[in-house]
């Protein structure tokens, strides 16, 4: 696919998605820079993902922590950074009459905010040609009970995407974004949410299965390569039809 010795930066990849991704890139012969807010699990996953892996811990809503971060690569590496993968955020239950604006803000800061900071700090230390991914969600185009914040923010990052690319086209640096339904990963115990009740919710599913993660992780490696050389500004849905198929 085209990755061998590329650069890429993953956030949030000590888990879920951005750990798949991660081991994905490093298949192709990449080397690959993961980040996240918790040292012994970053640390844990760098230990599993092996040679070429370069662990920073980095909360992707902070510049300096961000900026840092592309520093360390570039000096680690030795080379310019070929790929972004945007892909930490978080999800939380936001009730709209029991959530405060300061809750509300929580989760946007993070996964919008996040995802902002994470692009605007990558591009002193962009090669090119360079591909950006911005991982978003079904979500975004689906209104979802108590999730108003997640949802709101998920629409948000396909709509950087869009203006991101437009921005950036005749710069050489390709921006899309991707929209998993559901994956299989820790992003649910944060939420109390069981593997029996997601199991229960196969049954909405075109599918009838969550997403394992590598599976979300082999589309962004597609985003990621040459591979999508003509792709920019788009939204690439990975939901087991959910998105595509009506359920009647
Ligand atoms: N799983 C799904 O069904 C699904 C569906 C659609 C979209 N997504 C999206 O896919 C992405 C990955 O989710 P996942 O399911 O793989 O979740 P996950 O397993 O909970 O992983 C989230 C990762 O993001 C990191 N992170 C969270 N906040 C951060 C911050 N401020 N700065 C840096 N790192 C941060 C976490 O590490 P620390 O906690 O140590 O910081 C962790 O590595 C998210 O954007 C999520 O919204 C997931």
């Amino acid at each position: 696919m085209l990755l061998t010795r590329a650069l890429a930066v993953v956030t949030g990849g000590s888990s879920g998605i951005g750990f798949a991704t991660a081991q994905r890139f490093l298949s192709e012969g990449a080397r690959v820079v993961i980040s996240g807010r918790n040292a012994d699990k970053l640390n844990q996953a760098a230990a599993k993902l092996g040679e070429n892996t370069l662990a920073v811990v980095a909360d992707s809503a902070s510049p300096e922590a961000m900026q840092r971060l592309y520093e360390t690569a570039v000096a680690h590496f030795q080379c310019d950074v070929n790929v972004v993968v945007a892909n930490a955020g978080v999800s939380r239950q936001t009730p709209v009459r029991e959530t405060s604006l300061a809750q509300f803000s929580d989760v946007l800061n993070v996964n919008v905010g996040g995802v902002y900071v994470t692009v605007r700090e990558s591009l002193p230390f962009l090669g090119r040609p360079a591909s950006i991914i911005l991982v978003a969600s079904l979500a975004a185009n689906q209104g979802t009970k108590n999730f108003s914040a997640y949802c709101a923010s998920k629409a948000a990052v396909i709509s950087l995407a869009k203006s991101f690319a437009a921005e950036f086209v005749e710069h050489g640096i390709r921006v899309n974004s991707i929209s998993p339904g559901v994956a299989q990963t820790p992003i649910f115990d944060t939420l109390g949410i069981s593997s029996e009740q997601l199991a229960q919710w196969s049954n909405v599913i075109p599918m009838k299965r969550p997403a394992h993660p590598d599976e979300i992780a082999a589309a962004i490696l597609f985003l990621a390569s040459d591979a999508s050389r003509y792709m920019t500004g788009a939204d690439l849905a990975v939901d087991g039809g959910m998105s595509g198929i009506s359920p009647f």
